[in-house]
């Protein structure tokens, strides 16, 4: 790809480090001046995505391949609304307390959009805006969290390797081997790295 080219993924996916305030988790907490987060360092982070035919997923051959290459059997709709989500106000409160899972957590947006928190390597939160047609894998292990944005919808498609176990665990919860090999493998990697760099 020549470098100006836009990444196309930019269209419905776009990441950059939160501010400090304590307002309204639903408003987009840019820092002053904002301070986006490429793609590229989403995916040092463990933190895949890719921006897929949100009106045609069911033929999308994008979509089957990744399900095929990373075993995802399973597939069900999460539409976040008092409506249509049990427990609403709770659940809400919940999927916003920071935690992790000792398996991937794999979110299709077919409609509406909202926030994915992950925390980079030095703890600072980076939100990561998922839009109609962005999916996004969040590797096993990484301390993360969830909010609805402004627009108060979203339609994901939810994404797993056999049976699927949405149990959070909560931070701390360093001692789970999921979290131990994160670190291992996307924190202590990079550590090692600067180490390597410093010097040379
Ligand atoms: C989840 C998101 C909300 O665990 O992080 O489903
Ligand atoms: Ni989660």
């Amino acid at each position: 790809m020549v470098s100006s080219d836009k990444d196309p993924r930019e269209d419905v996916l776009q990441a950059w480090y939160m501010d400090d305030s304590d307002e309204d988790q639903r408003l987009p907490h840019h820092k002053e001046p904002k301070e986006f987060v490429s793609l590229d360092q989403l995916a040092e982070l463990g933190v895949l995505s890719w921006k897929l035919d949100a009106d045609n997923h069911e033929n999308d051959p994008e979509l089957k391949k990744i399900r095929e290459e990373r075993g995802y059997t399973y597939m069900d709709v999460c539409e976040v609304c008092p409506e249509k989500l049990p427990n609403y106000e709770q659940k809400i409160k919940s999927f916003f307390e920071e935690h992790l899972h000792t398996d991937e957590e794999i979110r299709f947006c077919a409609a509406g959009s909202g926030y994915f928190d992950v925390r980079d390597r030095n703890e600072a939160w980076i939100r990561v805006w998922v839009k109609k047609g962005g999916m996004i894998i969040l590797p096993a292990g990484i301390y993360h969290r969830f909010t609805l944005d402004e627009s108060n919808y979203i339609k994901a498609l939810r994404f797993f390797v056999g049976e699927p176990v949405w149990t959070p665990y909560n931070r701390p919860n360093d001692h789970l081997p999921a979290r131990q090999q994160y670190v291992k493998d996307f924190v202590e990697k990079d550590v090692s790295n600067h180490a390597v760099d410093a010097a040379a």
